[in-house]
């Protein structure tokens, strides 16, 4: 039994300089988060900081500034090693986002490891990011991408998961936590239905990484993805952690200074990981503030964040489910922060427009996952997520916001 303290909002809330403006002469109800994370005074004192006082670039100066900016750089990488229980940090690779670490397996281990009948395994619940890379590896390969079923609760089926790893599945690539529905995949479980199989496995962590504690090593996963800006950090800057012989093993993603050792016009060699996969000036200042936002989330304690989403999560429930012909899209068992709703006679747009009239920052759409939306037979949906600044007074907010839109589309 946890006998972790709640999270303080009140105090939480001051450290979110926006969450002090108003929002159409009301106060501001960020639910939004599952887009991107607003930002703690930390992170944007950190880049203000570095840029004030430690900027230039990194690995390439023998001054000053130079050196300890690249120790800042260095610090980050260690910040997000341990925080994912990383065995080094030489297994996280800084990347623009979760997206563009996807890419860069699919890219780069999958134009190695991925050949003509081959199949890679991912799930009815992925968003874009974590669908279409495969498509066109797949598309350029002769491979083929394979789909687990969820049900009607938007919970993975475990048994077809089973069922579609095959002689040629070369990669199961699944979401941690879905960031329409709000499902926590069961990722122990799968990891070790796959390597039972001799399949390695990527996990997408984009929603999970903000919203719960993470770690690759009991995991045991080949790879997590995850971006800084859903993790209060700056956006421009996101995560590849790798097993070491891995990366190692992978050829460059993209090519240009820093991930080489030699160039010569009769060919070049590479650096070593993680800096052959960080080809360019990469996002120093960026890099540095996830650290900083790293440091953020630690001190909350990530074990308190989740509790914090889950307590929230059911008073919101609760509370959505008293309007009249409203329904919940995702209603697994195990879920979090995301509470993705219809309206009878209501259109996400408009009900997302008539929320903002009331200070209510929701995403309305297809939530970059519209094989999802295929799935449960609606166009689109809105969806209010959670961080760690919301209390139940943003929750009041919204429900508010959709009864007066019921009311108006009567
Ligand atoms: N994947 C992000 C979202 O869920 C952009 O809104």
């Amino acid at each position: 039994m946890s006998v972790l303290p709640p999270l303080d909002v009140t105090r939480i809330r001051k450290d979110f300089p926006i969450l002090e403006r108003g929002m159409r002469g009301k106060r501001l109800a960020f639910l939004d988060s599952a887009a991107s994370a607003q930002k703690p005074r930390p992170v944007i004192d950190t880049l203000s900081h570095v840029y004030s006082h430690e900027y230039a670039n990194i690995h390439r100066g023998v001054y000053e500034l130079s050196e300890r900016a690249t120790r800042r750089y260095e610090e980050a990488r260690e910040k997000v090693a341990a925080l994912l229980g990383a065995a080094s940090p030489r297994e996280i690779v800084f990347t623009r986002n979760a997206t563009e670490s996807i890419n860069l397996v699919a890219s780069s281990w999958g134009r190695q490891n991925v050949g003509e009948g081959d199949e890679i395994l991912v799930t009815h619940m992925e968003h874009h990011a974590n669908i279409v890379p495969w498509q066109l590896l797949c598309e350029e390969r002769g491979a083929k991408l394979r789909v687990v079923p969820i049900d009607d609760d938007g919970a993975l089926c475990m048994d077809e998961l089973e069922k579609r790893i095959g002689p040629r599945t070369r990669l199961v690539s699944v979401v941690h936590v879905s960031n329409a529905l709000g499902t926590i995949n069961p990722v122990q479980d799968i990891v070790r239905i796959a390597h039972e199989r001799g399949v390695p496995v990527l996990l997408d962590g984009a929603q999970s990484v903000p919203r719960m504690a993470v770690d690759v090593a009991a995991l045991d996963c080949e790879f997590y993805v995850f971006s800084g800006h859903k993790l209060y950090g700056p956006s421009g800057i996101g995560v590849l952690y790798g097993k070491a012989e891995l990366l190692e093993a992978m050829p460059p993603y993209q090519g240009g200074g820093e991930m080489i050792r030699t160039v010569s016009f009769e060919g070049s060699t590479w650096n070593d990981v993680p800096n052959k996969f960080e080809a360019g000036t990469p996002a120093i200042a960026e890099a540095i503030g996830l650290g900083a936002a790293v440091d953020y989330v630690r001190e909350l304690g990530l074990e308190r964040i989740a509790r914090h989403e889950a307590e929230l999560l059911d008073y919101g429930t609760e509370r959505l489910l008293e309007l009249p012909g409203l329904r919940l899209i995702g209603t697994a068992r195990e879920k979090i922060g995301v509470l993705g709703f219809v309206v009878d006679g209501v259109h996400p747009h408009d009900l997302a427009t008539i929320l903002d009239q009331h200070g209510v920052a929701v995403r309305a759409g297809h939530h970059c996952a519209q094989p999802v939306m295929q799935r449960f037979g609606v166009p689109a949906t809105t969806r209010a997520s959670l961080g760690v600044y919301n209390d139940r007074e943003d929750l009041d907010q919204l429900v508010e916001g959709v009864r007066e839109a019921i009311e108006v589309f009567r």
